[in-house]
């Protein structure tokens, strides 16, 4: 016996309601809801199943090591965690035009391997086009422009790629569901039917996914559940630099970052990014402060910038590029409660240079610093980078990796560095930088 429901499903998160809401109660947004319609199965008689099962003991399981194989781009192989793994599905979502049909073609003519390409996006000749731009002409790469599930199935097996791309989820439409392409059950549907097939057959598959305005992955949080590695393609349109961030691998460290730069003819890689995040002339502004944020498994030197304005209306701005508002707001809070510095009647606004997002703990005194520079028109002194979180107490707390941050610095010429004090028993013998250790924000505020 078949029973037929409707419920109403957020596109957003995929909150699910039995009548139509205008605003999400869950992620807050406005008219997402869509209808889908349920046919449930009733249930007769006993429960369970009466088949054999696939059940071992933990200990008796045979363990295998993961076999990996090149995306041929080194930054991107890094993100991964070492290159694709065969039976894993990646998920790479970016907003639009930053690079992802590109970086993708670009990895299909290095791999050496059968691959297809579907685009529900671009026609085949747009591909080419771009194809040639990259100065693509590999034969392995198979290209499908089609939206439809069944038939993209059916090309992936009759083509019998090493890895498939679908470009993008968001285009993929299975016929015998009744929603639009798009919609949270097409989404979720044609992404667990490219899974399993992936799975099954131990091809890996990349799907691209759109971003929302506010820059999270659309569709339901469900598919980043279901994926095995979530990348994010970041990077605003004004720079040329882009960063793709693992925020999610199954077979690796999270948060690494591959840094890449737009050119004609493609994304180039950028194998040393310490470098390219800095002023080229090494000349140091009021407000300006390096610090050294870890991203991955490694240590990237980032320039802060402060401009801090008095303010002639109202309400004070607090404006971020390339870090968070609200964790400014704490900032400022902590400078005026416990270093005694009032910015409430000054205009409050940072950048991180490049291009570069940072959301380290470790980069909350710099920031602090960055803006006493600012505000008091004083440089740092030259050669210096400044590490550490800084608590709602006031007090600096250490932060992981120190030594790693100190020998990036100190490869790039810098002299000198403050630091957590909690951190400064592991850096004796390890650096030839001068330290200054700090224990609260009144105490390095005072230290130019
Ligand atoms: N002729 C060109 N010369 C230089 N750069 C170009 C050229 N054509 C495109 N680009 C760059 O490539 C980017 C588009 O890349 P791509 O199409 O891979 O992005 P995408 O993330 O797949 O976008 P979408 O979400 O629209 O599919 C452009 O924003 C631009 O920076
Ligand atoms: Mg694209």
């Amino acid at each position: 016996m078949k029973k037929e429901k409707t419920k109403f499903v957020c596109a957003s998160c995929g909150y699910e309601s039995i009548r139509w809401l205008g605003k999400c109660p869950e992620c807050e947004s406005w008219n997402t809801f869509s209808e889908e319609v349920v046919v449930k199965q009733e249930a007769k008689g006993k429960q369970g199943y009466s088949g054999p099962l696939n059940i071992s003991k933990l200990h008796k399981i045979e363990s295998s090591s993961v076999s990996r194989f090149s995306s041929g781009i080194q930054e991107l192989d890094r993100t991964l965690g070492g290159g694709f793994v065969p039976g894993s599905v990646i998920l790479l979502g970016g907003e639009p035009g930053i690079g992802k049909s590109t970086i993708l073609l670009q990895s299909l003519a290095l791999l050496k391997k059968p691959s297809l390409y579907v685009t529900g996006e671009e026609s085949l000749q747009q591909i080419k086009m771009r194809a040639e731009r990259l100065g693509i002409a590999s034969d392995l790469i198979t290209i499908l422009a089609e939206t439809d599930l069944n038939k993209i199935l059916s090309a992936i097996n009759d083509t019998e790629p090493t890895l498939f791309v679908i470009d993008s989820i968001q285009t993929v439409h299975n016929p015998e569901l009744m929603s639009s392409p798009g919609t949270v059950s097409q989404i979720r549907e044609s992404a667990y039917a490219l899974m399993e097939n992936a799975k099954t057959t131990g091809r890996t598959a990349v799907i691209i996914g759109h971003v929302t305005k506010e820059g999270s992955l659309a569709g339901p949080k469900i598919l980043e559940h279901m994926v095995d590695t979530v990348l994010q393609f970041e990077g605003d349109g004004n720079n040329l630099f882009r960063i793709i961030r693992a925020i999610k691998n199954r077979f690796g460290s999270s948060n690494e970052i591959g840094v890449f730069e737009m050119q004609g003819s493609g994304l180039k890689e950028v194998p040393n990014p310490s470098g390219v995040f800095l002023n080229e002339d090494k000349t140091v502004n009021s407000g300006s402060c390096i610090t050294a944020v870890f991203e991955g498994t490694r240590a990237i030197l980032t320039e802060v910038q402060a401009l801090v304005v008095p303010s002639y209306f109202g309400n004070p701005s607090r404006i971020t590029s390339g870090f968070d508002q609200r964790k400014l707001s704490i900032l400022l809070a902590v400078l005026e409660k416990r270093a005694k510095i009032n910015l409430s009647n000054k205009n409050v606004f940072i950048n991180v240079s490049g291009g570069m997002r940072i959301d380290e703990p470790a980069s909350d005194l710099p920031i602090c610093l960055s803006i006493i520079s600012s505000s008091r028109e004083k440089t740092l002194p030259p050669g210096i980078i400044v590490i550490g979180e800084v608590g709602l107490g006031g007090e600096i707390r250490g932060v992981p990796q120190i030594i790693a941050r100190l020998k990036e610095a100190e490869k790039l010429g810098f002299i000198s560095a403050i630091i957590p004090k909690a951190n400064f028993p592991e850096t004796k013998g390890k650096t030839g930088m001068k330290i200054k250790a700090v224990s609260s924000i009144e105490e390095a505020v005072n230290t130019f």
